[in-house]
């Protein structure tokens, strides 16, 4: 057990709150965060998975604070009063300042309360808030930038409320001061933690920063970023940037708060040279973990969601669709388009070279790459289209003589004789087949990109792309399908959601230069998808502090810290070239072991440490407020598996794929009994 630091065991014990639930400590957290059922990027699912366990813990005492997004909220919040009369009543009293509140319960797991601000309400209080920011802080925020304002807007009408609902606590307490923890994501909410600070409410806060503004720039430019992290005149950096005002918001947060924290080391690392505080506590990003009952469930999904993948490649590929899908691997990327900083340059770069070596190595595979970063665009290109639609046609005809076919032989057998030939096919329906088949011609090449990008010349993928000649030749042994557009099941052209589409991929290559976490590998290893991340994400960091071998449970990192561009483009490269090597049955063998990383992905662990941020921001209002936290994660290490990592380039005797195990199809099941037994093997 970890106590807070500097208290002894003894003292702790005296004063602790052994055991009792947060009711009846009159303790309340208060989440808020720009994200809260407004779904942007990673901070949207932080805040969403760990719902969760938040409300095992809390109940109807945690609730979580955000803009008023209609759109989202719409589809996602169920609207109605709050859970207990307290809250209720500081929403009331809010609202009659005027302030549009939308309270109501978020449908996610855990179905947490929520309280959602509509910015545009207390739009007439802006200049008020902004003076009154200025004469607290002497942060002078310009009228043109609007995502500033509205998160003034949004910090002063969230400080009004706790403080609201800060009396009105008191007011229906027993007398002892309720225990208010209020936890705040982001820059962008930040400006409540000012507020509440700056007003003096006597409340407990914590600051959690998912990136500093200025690193983000920094390493979106070609700043070598990691070398001179002690070196950059952070003012300076932020004036020419014209972000000084959201870094000095950004700042104050900081170091305001009663406790700050960072999602990982990494970012806990910049925050101390560009926001000059070092974190309190890390709070990695978990998720919530779902197990199947059946061991293999993962396994049959990725098999029926890879079959929806395949009917996509066979339209979008008509007319040179000429490799064997049974032999071709779905590589792909995904995320906000911030190109340098997500690595899409060096994945690029990369296929390029993973091109160049498959060819020169006459191998069968093919590998297709997807991108899905969302930018501007005008709408679905007509050559995907059209894709679609002459597959579809042919797909339709045969159906259909199919049926025809089965109705004639019926007629054929029950006057006693077998089919011939001509009985099967009618001549009108071999010119049908010829008719598709002729449609399947095209003149150009297979487009690299499924819909119309507006600024088609000056996009950055497009650009690379070019310049790397990866234009979906027949020779071309990895092609290219960018999709501009966050996926969604209503999708014409794939029709899966962004889930369906990981779990029928083979891997996800994440290998960000400026990533603070990372979700995008994260929700891959939960899903049994192997990944390629970086030892500049704090995922990666993550994951490589706790296995032994990462990559044996199908997590490459990419050397981005200590070697220079180059190799680092050249690792990539290998790591995709080695794993297109691998055998199916490795493939299943290696999809078992990542999954089983998934439980110290789990809030079940992780959520430790945001228990840790609020007690000890609570501890320094109540010097006499200690909780007894659990801390699992300490113990957790993945050891290297019993069986060596599968490896393509070996031919060790002790890899599952040559030593256990016969033909290259076996069900998956087989190879998991397979390793358990080389496993009880080596301990006899
Ligand atoms: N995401 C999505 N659809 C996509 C690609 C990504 O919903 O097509 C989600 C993904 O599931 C992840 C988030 O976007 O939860 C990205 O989070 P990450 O931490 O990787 O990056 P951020 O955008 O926060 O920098
Ligand atoms: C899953 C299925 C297997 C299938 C395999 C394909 O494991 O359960 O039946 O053979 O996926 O794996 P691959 O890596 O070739 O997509
Ligand atoms: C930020 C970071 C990302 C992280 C996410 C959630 O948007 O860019 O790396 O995963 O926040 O913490």
């Amino acid at each position: 057990r970890r106590f807070y630091r500097g208290e002894s065991y003894s003292n702790l014990l005296a004063c602790m709150d052994r055991g009792m639930t947060a009711e009846e400590q009159n303790r309340w957290t208060f989440e808020v965060a720009w994200e809260a059922a407004n779904k942007v990027g990673g901070i949207y699912t932080v805040i969403r998975s760990k719902t969760y366990i938040s409300t095992e813990e809390m109940g109807d005492q945690y609730c979580l604070v955000g803009p008023y997004k209609e759109q989202c909220a719409r589809t996602e919040v169920e609207e109605g009063p709050l859970a207990t009369n307290t809250l209720n009543r500081a929403v009331d009293a809010c609202r009659s300042k005027g302030f549009k509140i939308v309270t109501g319960r978020w449908l996610v797991d855990g179905n947490p309360q929520i309280c959602l601000f509509d910015v545009g309400s207390a739009a007439w209080k802006l200049d008020e808030f902004k003076q009154e920011l200025w004469d607290k802080t002497n942060i002078g925020v310009p009228h043109l930038d609007i995502e500033a304002n509205d998160a003034i807007i949004l910090g002063y009408m969230v400080a009004d409320f706790i403080a609201e609902f800060r009396n009105c606590a008191e007011q229906d307490g027993d007398g002892t001061p309720p225990k208010i923890v209020t936890h705040f994501h982001e820059w962008q909410a930040g400006v409540g933690l000012i507020a509440l600070r700056t007003r003096h409410v006597n409340v407990a806060t914590v600051f959690t920063t998912h990136a500093t503004l200025l690193g983000r720039y920094l390493c979106a430019g070609s700043t070598d970023f990691y070398n001179n992290l002690d070196k950059f005149a952070v003012d300076e950096e932020a004036g020419k940037r014209q972000i000084y005002h959201r870094y000095c918001m950004e700042r104050a947060a900081t170091h305001l708060a009663h406790t700050f924290t960072t999602v990982s080391d990494i970012t806990g690392y910049e925050a101390e040279h560009l926001l000059k505080r070092k974190p309190d506590v890390i709070t990695p990003n978990g998720l919530n973990v779902k197990k199947f009952s059946a061991l293999h469930e993962f396994q049959n999904l990725h098999a029926l969601s890879k079959e929806k993948i395949h009917e996509f490649v066979r339209g979008h590929f008509y007319g040179h669709y000429d490799f064997d899908l049974d032999k071709t691997l779905y590589f792909f990327i995904a995320g906000r388009y911030e190109f340098g900083n997500k690595g899409a340059d060096i994945f690029i770069e990369a296929l390029a070279r993973l091109n160049h070596y498959l060819k020169s190595s006459e191998t069968d595979i093919t590998i297709v790459a997807f991108m899905i970063f969302p930018t501007k665009t005008n709408n679905f290109n007509v050559e995907s289209l059209r894709g679609h639609a002459v597959t579809k046609s042919l797909r339709d005809s045969i159906a259909d003589i199919q049926h025809k076919i089965g109705k004639r032989m019926y007629e054929v057998c029950l006057n006693g004789r077998l089919p011939a030939a001509n009985d099967l096919l009618t001549k009108e329906e071999m010119v049908r087949l010829k008719r598709c088949i002729f449609s399947l011609q095209r003149d150009g090449l297979p487009p690299v990109t499924t819909h119309n990008i507006v600024d088609d010349w000056n996009d950055p993928v497009l650009c690379h792309v070019r310049r790397c000649n990866l234009f979906n030749t027949t020779s071309d042994r990895v092609k290219i399908v960018f999709h501009p557009e966050f996926l969604n099941s209503t999708n014409p052209l794939f029709g899966l959601d962004y889930e369906e589409f990981v779990r029928g991929c083979h891997l996800g290559v994440f290998p960000s230069y400026y990533e603070p976490w990372g979700y995008t590998p994260a929700e891959c290893t939960l899903m049994g998808i192997p990944s390629i991340t970086t030892n500049l994400s704090g995922f990666g960091c993550f994951m490589q502090e706790h296995i032994a071998d990462p990559q044996s449970y199908g997590i490459y990192i990419v050397d981005r810290r200590y070697i220079g561009l180059e190799d680092s483009v050249r690792q990539l490269a290998h790591y995709m070239y080695d794993f297109s090597r691998l055998s199916r049955r490795q493939r299943i063998i290696q999809r078992n072991r990542t999954e089983r990383l998934s439980d110290m992905l789990d809030w079940r662990s992780l959520g430790v440490y945001y228990r840790q941020a609020r007690m000890q921001a609570l501890h320094k209002l109540f010097p006499d407020y200690v909780e007894e936290i659990e801390n699992s994660i300490g113990t957790l290490k993945y050891p290297r598996p019993i069986s060596e990592p599968p490896s393509p380039s070996s031919s060790r005797v002790t890899t599952p794929a040559a030593s256990v195990h016969g033909s290259d199809d076996e069900d998956d099941s087989v190879d998991e009994e397979g390793e358990l037994e080389e496993l009880r093997k080596r301990h006899h």
